[in-house]
Parts: C-alpha cells; structure tokens; sequence
C-alpha cells in the first residue's frame, strides 16, 4: 500500500441545515451532518482526501458496487461531555476491522492515520451536531465502495472512500422481540461473516421481514450447517444471562467481531461477572426459558447500544422474559456510557479525544 499525502482539502458548506433538524425526534440515520469526507483510490493509490458539503456522488451505472456488491462499512460513534469536548469509541477497533472487512472483499486498506485525521477534522466542523447527555450521539458511517465501470466480474481498479455522519439517539424506538433463525442464515464458514461486507446486512431483509410479520424487530441468526447454535442478531451481537452467567458465541468466520460486544466481555471480567465466551445451544436457552433460568438476552452493537430483549420465539413457541431489577443490560449501558461521555475513569483506554 503506498502512502497517502496528508493534506485533507477541506470545501466548508455555505450555510448549515442544523437549524432544520428536530433533534428530539429522530430516526435512526436518516439525517445527515453538513459535511462529509471523500477520498478516491486511483492509478493503485489513494488520492487526496476532501471535506465538503453532505450531498449526492455521481457514479457511472456500470461501477462494480451496483453488480458484485463490492463494499464495505463501519459504524462508529462520537459523544460530547459537559464540558463540550468531543470523544471517539476505540476508533482504532473499527478502523482496523474496516480494513479487515477490506480486505475480504479484494478493496485496498485505508491508511489508519489519514483515517483518523479526516475523521477529527470533520467531527470539528460538525461539533454543533454533536448533542450534550447520554443517549445523544454523532453515529458516524464510513464506508467504501467499488467505482470501476464495467460489468466483468473482477476487483475494481478504482473506489471512493467516504464518510457520512448522521446525530442519533435510539436506534430500536420501542421493545425489541428476537427470533431464532431455523431456516435461513447470515454467513457460513468460509463467507464474508466476520466483514462488514454490505450485502450481509442487504441479505437479511427478507427473512427479517418474515421474522416481523410474526412480531419479532429482529432475527438470531443460528450456525449454518445445523441451526443448534445462537450465533448474531441482525443488528448487533447477542448475549444470554442463565442465572448469573453471562454467554455469548465466540468469535468464528461467521460471527462479526463486535467492539461493543468486545466491550461487553472486558467489562463483566472487570466487574466479576461470570462471563463465558462459547457456542451457545438453541437447547438450552430453550431449557433456561422454561425453567425460568434465562434472565435476560441482549444485544450489543455500535448503532443498537446495549439493547435489551423483552420476548424471543423459537419454531412454533413464543417467550416472554421479565424486566430483571439488577439488570445486566443496565449495568453496563451505564458503564459504557459512562465512558463514553468522559463520567468515568478510561480504565481501558477507550476513549480518544477530537
Ligand atoms: C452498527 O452497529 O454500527 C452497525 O453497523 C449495525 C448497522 C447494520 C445498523
């Protein structure tokens, strides 16, 4: 990979759209900060990164992205403290699995510290997006896709590299119901499972679709090859509490190794909460329900948080679980954001300042 120059050109928008922005009533990514970033990848390197007004890209119908579906994503996100500084989440976490995700899909790697530096450079000019209190957030969304016109089959030669940056607060608006996937699946061994590859989350529409004709927001998906094994929600990793315990599948070709999910572990291990990383049986958590020793599920992703489940169905039978008072979930969504929104000590070092 050669170097890219540093030089971020930077085009400011005329006038800001935050004025027309209701920000306590938003929906999950469907408005965008005022400025984006854009890097182009030609002639085997990557050109200079800009920053400009949020808008609409031009690309030839042909480009490889709209055929093979050669792209890959992350999510990221950004949080003011009282005292207005601006923090990162573990961003080098998400920029080292974005070129992971790369390179599965034959895309060049983005050098880490132009990354960076672009990021911090648009996160300060779209500070004002970037609301105070916990729950508020900056989720930011790079992503990189494949330009090349031409319809053969083959890696592009050229890609735009981009990120877009959209405030958030929730991302499920109301009770979240999963469903145990017997049918279909997100990945199998040897697939693009552990990549945030575009079309993984493309591919799950339709059975997550038929998941909520019958009341469920989201989809556990299970092990390929015998649907025995719990495996990843839709939108974010998956944790059971049975009684004390802590579970959630290790990571594996299929599962995506998630930072929040990452988090998660670290901080049951730091707080001695029994913690096991490891194949989970359908089985069991059935067994667990039944007995009334499945305490909680949640799930755990940059966009979803830590998001609690109410209820899961599995074949023909439906669960319904109780709101625990010494809730898992809640322990560490607090402990998270307390970190996140610099009310904690950084124990870890999660935390990178804009
Ligand atoms: C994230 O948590 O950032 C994700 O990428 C999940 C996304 C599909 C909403």
């Amino acid at each position: 990979m050669k170097n890219v120059p540093l030089a971020i050109d930077v085009v400011e928008a005329k006038a800001s759209r935050i004025d027309s922005v209701d920000f306590e009533n938003l929906i999950f990514g469907n408005v965008f900060a005022d400025h984006m970033m854009e890097c182009d990848f030609k002639d085997g390197q990557w050109q200079n990164p800009v920053i400009k007004p949020y808008g609409p890209i031009q690309l030839d119908p042909s480009a490889k992205v709209f055929h093979y579906g050669q792209a890959i994503f992350e999510g990221m996100k950004a949080f003011k403290d009282d005292e207005d500084q601006v923090w990162l989440f573990r961003p080098e976490a998400n920029i080292e699995r974005f070129n992971i995700s790369s390179k599965r899909l034959a895309i060049p790697e983005f050098p880490k510290e132009v990354f960076l530096e672009g990021l911090k450079t648009l996160l300060n000019l779209d500070r004002d997006w970037i609301k105070k209190g916990f729950g508020n957030s900056l989720y930011i969304r790079p992503f990189v896709i494949a330009t090349e016109p031409g319809v053969s089959a083959s890696p592009s030669k050229t890609y735009k590299f981009m990120i877009i940056c959209s405030p958030a607060k929730a991302y499920y608006s109301g009770e979240v119901r999963v469903f145990f996937a017997d049918k279909y699946s997100r990945a199998a061994d040897g697939g693009v499972g552990y990549a945030k590859a575009a079309g993984n989350y493309g591919a799950q529409f339709y059975p997550t679709n038929l998941a909520k004709e019958q009341g469920y927001q989201q989809i556990v998906w299970t092990d390929a090859s015998t649907h025995e094994y719990l495996e990843e929600a839709g939108t974010m990793n998956i944790f059971f509490r049975v009684g004390e315990k802590l579970l959630t599948a290790p990571t594996s070709d299929r599962i995506l190794d998630g930072v929040t999910r990452r988090s998660v572990i670290a901080l049951a291990e730091e707080y001695n909460i029994p913690v096991e990383v490891r194949r989970v049986k359908v089985a069991e958590i059935v067994e667990a329900a039944k007995k009334g020793e499945l305490k909680e599920i949640f799930g755990a992703g940059t966009a979803a948080t830590i998001n609690p489940v109410k209820g899961f169905g599995n074949k023909g039978e439906k669960f319904e679980l109780q709101d625990q008072e010494d809730s898992y979930a809640t322990f560490f969504k607090k402990k998270l954001m307390e970190i996140q929104y610099n009310k904690a000590e950084d124990k870890f070092g999660w935390r990178m300042l804009v």
